[in-house]
């Protein structure tokens, strides 16, 4: 019918180039194994739903036109663990789950034609909405050092930023390399923010989930950035409620008038899911243990696995629940390699090139299933990579 002529230009280019995504269903597929998308198997505990009802029938059933005062307060007193102080009333603002704070981020400050820095490799959810604002995505690299940790790279990072660049974003822990920025590393950012008077922005979703003995810091408190940082946090993956939707933005004052005046209307986390999320906060923490636990017998069971399937090469994540090896040297785009792998072996994972060029070689697992089915995963791997045939590698980039 040529609708296409009535969406705003950036959406029908969005359309013309709209692809396959890890969130994209697929199935149901007999014996298939999803380890595509990072949305984890696990439901909420019993008392946060029962929280939910309870809200409901206590009347919490109004407008909230910026989010509960005292799911603010719940934040700032949350954040508090980073040794950061908040003021709940201008410095915290409630978004629906991390998507929407990308979005609203992204919508208080860029402009058709400003640039923002993302990293390379980097989540995917930062491209779209970039583009929807008519803004230009531009990458800095991640290079993986000795160990095949992904580490920034503050040379490029500096190269790239031009006059138009409004701000650079990062993620710590990161999907879907599972670095976590070093206090140094965050000055060091920090230093450049200051320097070329741009915004910092930090993904800080997955803090709740470090592994080693390594600590989640945060940029927003370093010298010069309280007026430039905006952190972007979500209970997706913290609470396992990315059904449920509830996420949020710290700032500082000023910058939260910027945020705030996005005309995105009343709040958009429904009442009683902001009162369930004040109790999760209060009392989630076992739920939360009960995860971390599980997600590193999986990490701790697949990096063990992986180690002994000839070719792959991995490093152990410092931070989140994925994987991101490197299938380099069996000669194939890592694109080819996921959809074969999916076609042959009905196990979905991401391919690496979809996070950027630096993520090419690599496919991501999303360690959103119990062992039993991982030790499935790396079986079918095995066979998948014993029958491939002999390739010359490509480029490393
Ligand atoms: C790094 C990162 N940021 C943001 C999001 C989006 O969060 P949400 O699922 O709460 O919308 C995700 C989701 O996977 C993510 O991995």
């Amino acid at each position: 019918m040529g609708v296409e002529k009535f969406a705003k230009k950036e959406v029908a280019a969005l359309m013309s180039r709209a692809g396959s995504s890890t969130r994209a269903s697929v199935g149901p597929i007999e014996g298939m194994i999803n380890l595509g998308a990072g949305d984890p198997d696990f439901n909420q505990p019993e008392f946060i739903n029962k929280a939910v009802y309870d809200a409901m029938v206590a009347g919490h059933t109004h407008y909230s036109f910026t989010g509960e005062p005292d799911f603010k307060e719940a934040i700032a007193k949350y954040y508090k663990k980073y040794g950061v102080d908040i003021d709940p009333k201008t410095q915290v603002l409630i978004t629906s789950g991390g998507s929407q704070a990308i979005f609203q981020a992204f919508a208080a400050i860029l402009d058709p034609g400003d640039e923002i820095v993302v990293f390379d490799p980097a989540y995917t959810g930062y491209n779209t909405p970039i583009a929807y604002f008519g803004a230009k995505m531009v990458r800095a690299k991640q290079v993986k050092n000795k160990d095949g940790i992904f580490r920034p790279d503050f040379a490029n990072l500096e190269a790239v930023i031009t006059p138009k660049t409004k701000a650079i974003l990062f993620c710590t822990p990161d999907n879907p390399t599972g670095t976590v920025w070093t206090k140094d590393e965050l000055k060091k950012l920090a230093e450049i923010c200051v320097k070329h008077d741009v915004i910092a922005i930090s993904d800080e979703i997955y803090t709740e989930f470090i592994w080693g003995g390594k600590k989640h810091n945060t940029i927003i408190d370093l010298p010069g950035m309280w007026e430039r940082t905006m952190v972007l946090m979500s209970f997706s993956k913290t609470f396992a409620w990315t059904g449920c939707r509830a996420g949020y933005i710290i700032a500082g004052p000023e910058l939260m008038k910027v945020l705030a005046a996005v005309p995105v209307g009343i709040c958009s986390v429904p009442v009683p899911f902001q009162k369930a999320a004040i109790k999760a906060l209060a009392d989630g923490w076992d739920f939360v243990a009960e995860m971390k636990a599980e997600y590193k017998k999986r990490i701790d069971y697949m990096t063990k696995r992986l180690n002994e399937i000839e070719g792959v090469k991995y490093a152990k994540p410092e931070g989140a629940f994925y994987l991101f090896p490197d299938i380099s040297s069996f000669g194939m785009p890592s694109m080819k390699f996921a959809m074969e792998f999916f076609q042959k072996e009905k196990v979905r994972v991401a391919p690496g090139s979809a996070y950027g060029e630096m993520g090419e070689g690599h496919i991501r697992f999303a360690l959103v299933r119990p062992v039993e089915d991982l030790e499935e995963v790396c079986k079918r791997l095995e066979r998948f990579v014993k029958n491939l045939p002999p390739q010359a590698p490509p480029a490393v980039p």
